[in-house]
């Protein structure tokens, strides 16, 4: 049993800190949100995440998760000093794609400021490369008096969704440090979890995190652009990947062609790496390409919608008059988290183009509206496709899986689908009477 503190309560904190306190661990979750703070000390999560919200309970319920606002009571409490200190607060994209420090900078400082027994610092955060060593820097300079300190990349690999599943079961865990000693005690946490343990030095293991994103991002726009053929060939891009997938050196997983990649990890990591690069002189020419064909695939859908419904005189705009609904505004199913959203993307771009949008999301909906301005959010799939011209699949909710069709051909001004996500049958829906288009399914 370990005593832990992790700064940072988002997607990844709040994770992390609640399966080390399931662990057995005695953990303290601190944030400089007091909002989100006081509701987490009243059960109340920021994010919504399967299986967390009781995780937390349980684990509150025990005496081993708390939350706190206070850097000391989370460290140098009495009675369980933390000897890890873990910093999960965000590196969101700064300038030119570099990763924005200043939270971790500030939690590195504060963090020295505070300590007051020899601790281990571990960066959860995704971090470029060198970040280990620029903590450290930071600690020393900061610290009122010198403490012995060190410090450990450990990345996390958790996808939103299913981090909890992910967290419990990880396909490794990753640690680097300048003292091995300190990566191993790290080790001793993981070693419930009986996952292989790669112990190296800081800057690969921080590397391993960009390179790991990198390229599941290269698989994604891989598979998207073969998509784009597809269209023009006849082929269907679904059994395509599925023909691919037997292949053991490929794999299946991450071969779903659809919107391209979103979220708060690959956008920012590919560019983060891409700058690391640039900075160095070394041209990232595939990620650039990754990144170009990513951003291409949501205006490729706009293209389809304009295609199937758009104004033919010059006079108007492409979409004017036009209303299209959106299934699905969460950047993935299974989250409520909206950043680098496709769907949120795509719906901007139509608006561009003079359409009214009507939108429903099971989740997101509270989220949305702090993103989108003039869309019509809906109570259900019901609701949006009354009088749309079109209707597109943006996220692949469950719910989404076995809708009624008839009654959504009966509400629509034109049975119009377009399906961002191959979520459905071509067959299946043009036999239901629906104009439909997908992502590589056969000739567009
Ligand atoms: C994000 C990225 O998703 C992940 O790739 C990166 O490794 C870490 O940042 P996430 O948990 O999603 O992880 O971050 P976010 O949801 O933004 O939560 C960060 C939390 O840190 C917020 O609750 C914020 O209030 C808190 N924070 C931020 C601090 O406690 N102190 C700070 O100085 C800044
Ligand atoms: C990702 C990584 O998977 C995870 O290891 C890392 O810690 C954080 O970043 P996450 O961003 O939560 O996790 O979601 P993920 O499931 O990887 O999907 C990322 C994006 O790619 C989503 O927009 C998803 O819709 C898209 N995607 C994923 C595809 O378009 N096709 C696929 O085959 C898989």
């Amino acid at each position: 049993m370990k005593n832990i503190a992790v700064i940072g309560t988002g997607y990844v904190g709040l994770v992390t800190g609640t399966c080390f306190a399931d662990l057995g661990n005695r953990v303290v979750c601190v944030d400089i949100n007091e909002e989100r703070i006081n509701n987490l000390n009243k059960g109340i999560l920021p994010i919504y995440e399967p299986g967390l919200e009781e995780m937390v309970r349980r684990n509150m319920a025990s005496g081993r998760l708390n939350f706190s606002l206070s850097y000391d009571e989370a460290i140098n409490n009495a009675d369980s000093p933390a000897e890890m200190v873990f910093i999960a607060v965000g590196t969101p994209e700064g300038v030119d794609g570099e990763a924005d420090l200043r939270y971790v900078r500030a939690a590195a400082e504060t963090i020295a400021e505070t300590m007051k027994h020899q601790v281990i610092i571990i960066n959860k955060s995704t971090v470029p490369v060198g970040t280990g060593d620029w903590v450290a820097d930071i600690v020393r300079g900061k610290q009122p008096e010198p403490i012995a300190f060190d410090v450990v990349s450990n990345p996390e690999f958790l996808r939103e969704g299913a981090a909890i599943s992910d967290c419990m079961n990880p396909d490794r865990i990753v640690l680097g440090s300048l003292n091995r000693d300190a990566a191993n005690k790290v080790a001793q946490l993981y070693m419930p979890l009986r996952a292989p343990i790669i112990v190296t030095d800081l800057r690969t293991a921080e590397m391993i995190k960009y390179a790991s994103n990198a390229f599941l991002a290269t698989k994604i726009s891989f598979i998207n652009e073969i998509s784009n053929i597809c269209e023009a060939l006849g082929a269907d891009v679904k059994e395509v990947a599925a023909g691919m997938g037997y292949d053991k050196r490929i794999g299946r997983a991450f071969l779903d062609a659809g919107l391209g990649y979103g979220g708060s990890c690959f956008p920012k990591d590919v560019k983060a790496l891409a700058h690391m690069a640039n900075i160095q002189g070394k041209h990232p020419q595939l990620l650039e390409a990754v990144m170009t064909i990513n951003t291409d695939q949501r205006r490729s859908l706009v293209n389809k919608v304009r295609g199937l419904i758009g104004n033919n005189g010059a006079h108007l705009s492409k979409l004017e008059g036009k209303t299209v609904g959106m299934l699905g505004l969460a950047f993935k199913a299974n989250t409520d988290d909206m950043r680098e959203s496709q769907p949120v993307d795509i719906i901007r771009m139509l608006q561009a183009d003079g359409a009214q949008i009507k939108a429903y999301d099971p989740v997101a909906m509270d989220n949305a509206g702090k993103q989108l301005q003039n869309v019509k959010l809906c109570e259900d799939v019901y609701d949006v496709a009354v009088g749309c011209d079109a209707l597109i699949l943006g996220t692949e909710w469950n719910e989404f899986k076995n809708l009624d069709w008839h009654r959504i051909k009966g509400l629509m001004r034109k049975p119009v689908l377009v399906d961002g996500r191959n979520l459905y049958e071509p067959a299946v829906m043009r036999d239901l009477g629906f104009t439909y288009r997908g992502v590589g399914r056969g000739y567009a």
